[in-house]
């Protein structure tokens, strides 16, 4: 009987672990991201690294992890090297993601298309199939940033959608923090409900 009881406590409290891939060209900003969300759920959890200032993050050789718990969730953000020769791992981490974010560089117009195009083979990656899709548009912040409407448009955000998967874009500004929670809320939120739509 104890047993049962305390299993169903287990149950009942058990956090929603949650993987998220972070992805994008170079210099976006997603080790940025990966420290402020840190930053802001101070405490982090077993695995984190130790928090790096954010205006000595070097580029990523490799990857970078932290765990966060937030939102009734056990998170863990895997942020990948966007260097061109980097890319080729991409792939060996799309099994266990369960959202995929991509992050942009709004002010580096002359690379947007080289960015859409790299989103569209992620996407079109078996591995990656219906994993929902968040797009950042980061460094808001920057008097030339891009306005959300032709990033929209871009990368392709109705197509996205209308091949069947849950995607999105939205403003950030990783380096003060403005919009990391909504990113995180819509992350969670959305595999949330995806997983209770197939359980
Ligand atoms: P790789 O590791 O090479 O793939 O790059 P990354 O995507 O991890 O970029 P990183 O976080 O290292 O940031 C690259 C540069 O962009 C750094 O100089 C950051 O300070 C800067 N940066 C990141 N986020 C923002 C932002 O929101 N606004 C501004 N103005 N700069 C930012
Ligand atoms: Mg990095």
């Amino acid at each position: 009987m104890f047993g049962l009881v305390s299993g169903f406590i287990d149950w009942y409290f058990a956090k929603t672990e949650v993987n998220i891939l972070v992805l994008g060209l170079d210099n976006a900003g997603k080790t940025t991201f990966l420290e402020q969300t840190k930053l802001l759920h101070k405490g982090g959890g077993e695995g984190n690294s130790v928090h790096v200032p954010l205006d000595s993050i070097l580029p990523t050789v490799g990857l970078n992890l932290g765990r966060v718990q937030t939102m009734g969730c056990d998170v863990t953000i895997w942020d990948l090297g966007g260097q061109q020769a980097l890319r080729s791992i991409w792939d060996k981490y799309f099994a266990d993601a369960h959202c995929i974010v991509f992050m942009v560089d709004s002010t580096d117009t002359e690379r947007f298309a080289e960015a859409a195009t790299t989103l569209r083979k992620v996407l079109a990656h078996a591995g990656a199939r219906g994993v929902p899709a968040l797009v950042l548009a980061n460094k808001q912040d920057m008097p030339m940033a891009s306005a959300l409407a032709p990033m929209e448009a871009l990368f392709e955000m109705d197509r996205v959608r209308e091949l069947g998967r849950a995607a999105h874009l939205m403003p950030l500004c990783a380096r003060d923090g403005a919009g990391v929670n909504e990113a995180l809320a819509w992350a969670l939120d959305t595999v949330r409900s995806s997983s209770q739509k197939s359980s």
